[in-house]
């Protein structure tokens, strides 16, 4: 595999091998950093960032420079023609003909991909409204790597603002390809969203835990959080993440015991039964990954007032609790209350580390990238996040994307973009979409094996029902409503109402 010309828009687009290597070129990078001034001559950086941004703006910038690279850039929509009503499609495919890479932010989710499919250079996601932080999330994983040398086995909690947080969702998908135990705290109202959570089961080998199903002993020892991740959940699933090479299921004998604590189907990597109940018990969080409330993401001051009473706040007299002994806290910056300043002197604060690694870990990709640097990692030493070939559905049968924040949905965009959507279940149906990841359950489908050509055979169904499951998924017709049924000629069926 080799970097060069590939985009960055979910972290899902590195391998951890070449993750790894990232790092290890960071590492050369932050050590002389004045040293790379060769690497991008003549190159040019298109740095566009439609949403405030000090450290992944600046810090992306200043890579490129301290590479010798030169950049051009616009940080307000209103001074492009973006304002006019040019699609960021055409916006994309004009600025990939002045510069060699595109760093954009965006507030629509699944921007950086639109862009992507139309620049013709490479382009890395800078964060996409809620979406996801790719580039965040190397920060975080460098970070934690710099002080614990893994991430695999660790447990690492996510606190606050988990549901618009971008850089929690590409966080949460990185630690579960690196194996660590992820454990959550949501602000009340403020989830992390189904989807992020059924990607984690399916793609991601994760199992969800609700700490509510634990008994008291254990529930004693954690941290208080509304659930945990725990991997992998059964062989096959193992036998998916190649890169946990000494994988072994070692649960033998009495699986009474973990039942007791809830856990149905656990299997942790290398450990006994009793190592596992130890591993429950233990009180400490290696790593509390503070997000603040993302107040540009409500649609009301009233909301935001509510959501911040019962927003939780980390400050010198948490951090004195037995379990933060160790503990490395974080925050991708910028902080508004949830983190005390009280704590910035604290050895195990890190989230100004975080921030001033943005720099070297932004040189490090720009010129692999740009292809400056090469890395060429065998794929059979490498793993990708697990692939499913999940069958994709493009009909233009009515079917929308549910996020009005999704880029498919905004009025410049839908003169081009058709939704798109991977059918990611058939029980229930759930249509994901590809540029946002939100899915939706739709209602009603029918097929086009059975109907074309006979009007009179023109019949929609319940998806629910036994005799909608039996059509193959290229004969499938979906509709967004029993009315968008009705509007496109189609007449209920027997199977209509069940
Ligand atoms: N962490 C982060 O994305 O910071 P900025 O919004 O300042 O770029």
């Amino acid at each position: 595999m080799n970097l060069a010309n590939r985009n960055l828009v979910t972290i899902d687009d590195l391998s951890n091998g070449e993750i790894e290597a990232l790092f290890s070129l960071t590492d050369e990078m932050a050590n002389f950093p004045n040293e790379q001034s060769g690497l991008c001559q003549g190159k040019i950086m298109a740095s566009l960032f439609f949403e405030p941004s000090t450290r992944t703006r600046l810090s992306f910038e200043a890579a490129m420079l301290r590479l010798g690279g030169r950049i051009i850039s616009a940080i307000d929509v209103g001074a492009t023609s973006l304002a006019k009503g040019e699609s960021i499609a055409d916006m994309a495919r004009v600025i990939g003909s002045y510069a060699d890479i595109i760093v954009i932010r965006h507030p629509w989710e699944g921007a950086a991909r639109v862009v992507a499919d139309y620049a013709g250079v490479p382009v890395i996601n800078a964060g996409d409204g809620s979406h996801e932080h790719p580039t965040q999330t190397l920060c975080d994983l460098y970070t934690i790597r710099k002080k614990r040398q893994t991430i695999k086995g660790l447990r690492i909690a996510l606190w606050g603002d988990l549901k618009h947080g971008r850089t929690v969702h590409s966080l949460i998908y990185a630690l579960a390809r690196f194996g660590a135990t992820i454990l959550f705290s949501n602000s009340p109202g403020l989830e992390m969203p189904e989807h992020v959570l059924r990607k984690l089961a399916t793609e991601y080998a994760y199992k969800l835990i609700d700490v509510k199903t634990l008994d008291a002993e254990v529930k004693r020892g954690l941290f208080p959080l509304h659930a945990m991740y725990v991997t992998p959940v059964s062989p096959h699933q193992l036998a998916m993440l190649p890169d946990i090479p000494e994988i072994s299921i070692q649960i033998k004998g009495n699986i009474e015991t973990l039942k007791k604590h809830g856990i149905d189907a656990l299997l942790h990597y290398n450990v006994s039964e009793n190592e596992l109940e130890l591993k429950l018990k233990r009180a400490e969080i290696d790593t509390l990954y503070m997000m603040r409330l993302q107040k540009e993401r409500q649609t009301s001051t009233e909301e935001v007032q509510e959501l911040k009473r019962n927003y939780p706040v980390v400050d010198k007299k948490l951090l004195e609790g037995k379990v933060f002994k160790k503990t490395l806290v974080m925050h991708p910056l910028p902080r508004v209350d949830e983190l005390a300043h009280d704590v910035d002197a604290d050895p195990r604060s890190m989230y100004f580390k975080q921030a001033a690694y943005g720099m070297p870990i932004r040189m490090a990709l720009l010129a692999f990238l740009l292809g400056a640097k090469k890395i060429i990692i065998p794929e059979k030493q490498d793993s990708f996040v697990r692939k499913i070939d999940y069958p994709v559905y493009k009909r233009d049968s009515g079917v929308k994307c549910p996020n009005i924040k999704c880029v498919s949905n905004q009025e410049t965009e839908v003169r081009y973009i058709k939704p798109e959507f991977k059918i990611v279940s058939r029980e229930p149906l759930t249509l994901r979409c590809i540029y946002c990841d939100h899915e939706l359950h739709p209602q009603y489908i029918a097929s086009s094996d059975w109907h074309e050509g006979k009007l009179e055979s023109k019949k929609y169904h319940s998806a629910d029902s036994h005799f909608a499951r039996k059509i193959k998924p290229e004969n499938l017709i979906i509709f967004a409503s029993e009315k968008g049924a009705q509007s496109q000629g189609f007449k209920p069926s027997i199977y209509a109402r069940q």
